[in-house]
């Protein structure tokens, strides 16, 4: 069997938390930094497109406008399109015009966006959740989203939605993902929706919503030890993002772990 190269690659970078430049995050965690590392790192893999999908500031933190103009240098520069929504800890219309500049099209809020990335349509949703433990989409967002996908292309749709619509791993965090996913599923689910990108969790968690992949990536930032008792949410340090492979007939996940770990051995292949 051969196997064949991916129609497109796509990097999916999740809860960044941003503070600003010289500050650190719960005064321990340089994330201005781990973003200038990882944007470096993952050029080198040849994205088609890179996704953020939401938190892209620690709340109170007004990190935007330096963001935008940060990813609009790389994205000048390399051509590489940056695909940006909202998430909890972004202030509403955070992600505004500064934003997704490679767009065709934008929804009822600010931060819903459409982009044509080489035949693969992706649509980010904003979710809202500012001040809120959990995630929803309006009817309007959801009547937009049945126009937008009302013609399939080319190689169909990736929806980006920041707050998962799928249960949390932990106890501790139980109900802060989407409400009233079933609504959402009711609008794609005869669609060409291939699969939905999702973070806020911070570790990584896969499952479906109907028939459609549901991918949760771990945080850029700081991710959540499972090993926890269920009232606890214990950061720890590492950091990763995801490998998102587009092939005609399936669409792939992989972790990339962006921060240290010991080789074991490396041997040439083929
Ligand atoms: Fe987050
Ligand atoms: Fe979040």
């Amino acid at each position: 069997m051969t196997t064949p190269a991916p129609t497109l690659r796509l990097i999916q970078i999740s809860d960044l938390h941003l503070v600003e430049e010289g500050r650190l995050l719960r005064d321990v965690m340089d994330t201005p930094n781990r973003m200038r590392d990882v944007l470096d790192r993952v050029l080198t893999l040849g994205p088609a497109a890179i996704i953020l999908s939401g938190d892209l500031g620690q709340r109170n933190h007004y990190v935007h406008d330096d963001l935008a103009a940060y990813i609009g240098h790389f994205q000048e520069q390399l051509g590489v399109p940056f695909i940006a929504i909202g998430g909890n800890h972004d202030p509403i219309d955070a992600v505004g015009q500064a934003f997704n500049l490679a767009k065709i099209a934008s929804g009822p809020e600010l931060g819903d966006t459409v982009h044509d990335v080489q035949g693969l349509r992706i649509i980010g949703l904003d979710s809202h959740g500012v001040g809120s433990n959990y995630g929803h989409l309006t009817q309007q967002q959801r009547d937009w989203l049945a126009q937008m996908i009302a013609e399939p292309a080319k190689y169909g749709t990736l929806l980006v939605v920041h707050h998962p619509p799928i249960p949390s791993t932990t106890t501790a965090q139980r109900g802060s993902g989407l409400r009233d996913a079933d609504k959402l599923y009711e609008v794609i689910k005869d669609s060409d929706v291939r699969a939905i990108l999702s973070g806020h969790y911070h570790y990584q968690v896969a499952g479906t919503l109907g028939h459609i992949p549901v991918w949760v990536s771990a945080a850029a930032s700081y991710n959540f030890d499972l090993f926890a008792p269920g009232d606890i949410l214990r950061g720890m340090a590492d950091g990763w993002a995801t490998i998102v492979d587009v092939y005609p007939q399936t669409v792939t996940f992989s972790s990339l772990l962006l921060t240290h770990r010991d080789e074991v051995f490396a041997k040439t292949v083929g």
